[in-house]
């Protein structure tokens, strides 16, 4: 079976990350034929890139680095979650994917941004990046309304509000994944 990570791009304490990521999971669980695990950067706690060589080397001289890489490669397909953070992304999720090179190449990633406007420029600025790493960008990415201060009932509400394109997402992996 094929397998897709849906990586928490964001690691502070309170994060909603890990509800969005957890709620994005629920809807894609419902797939027969791709499965789709939740990857959280805050349990892989990876360093500041502490690596002497550069990654697309793939000569990595840290077993962190290593555990990293064999993680990423045994998937097929990625989904970052990640917060709008100063019309940027998340420096941990940046970190993590700089670590590595080849892993992430000609692999399909659909980024799922969230914040007070659902996170647009989050998402452009890492189009930018995924765009360099040539990964295959998704058709969906959706983007999420959620205010900071909302309650995790009422986050849990506007996420629901998603579920249709998040089945759009399952779909489209189911697709490109045969
Ligand atoms: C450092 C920082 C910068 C932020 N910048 C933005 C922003 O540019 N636009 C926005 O809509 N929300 C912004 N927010 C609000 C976040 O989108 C919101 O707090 C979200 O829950 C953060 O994700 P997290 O809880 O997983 O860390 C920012 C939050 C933080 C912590």
């Amino acid at each position: 079976m094929k397998k897709v990570a849906i990586i928490v791009g964001s690691v502070r304490p309170n994060r909603r990350s890990k509800q969005v990521a957890d709620w994005l999971r629920v809807q894609l669980l419902k797939s027969s034929s791709v499965q789709f695990d939740v990857v959280d950067l805050k349990k892989v706690d990876l360093p500041m890139l502490d690596e002497p060589q550069i990654p697309f080397t793939g000569l990595y001289a840290h077993a962190k680095t290593r555990k990293w890489s064999e993680l990423v490669q045994s998937y097929d397909g990625f989904v970052f979650v990640f917060p709008q953070y100063n019309w940027g992304y998340p420096a941990v999720l940046k970190n993590a994917i700089d670590y590595l090179g080849k892993e992430w190449q000609g692999k399909p990633v659909s980024l799922v941004t969230f914040g007070g406007h659902g996170g647009s420029q989050a998402q452009a600025a890492m189009r930018l990046v995924v765009t360099g790493l040539k990964m295959k960008q998704m058709a969906v990415n959706p983007q999420i309304s959620l205010m900071p201060n909302d309650s995790q009932a009422t986050a849990d509400y506007r996420l629901h509000t998603h579920d249709a394109e998040a089945a759009l997402l399952r779909t489209e992996f189911e697709n490109l994944l045969k």
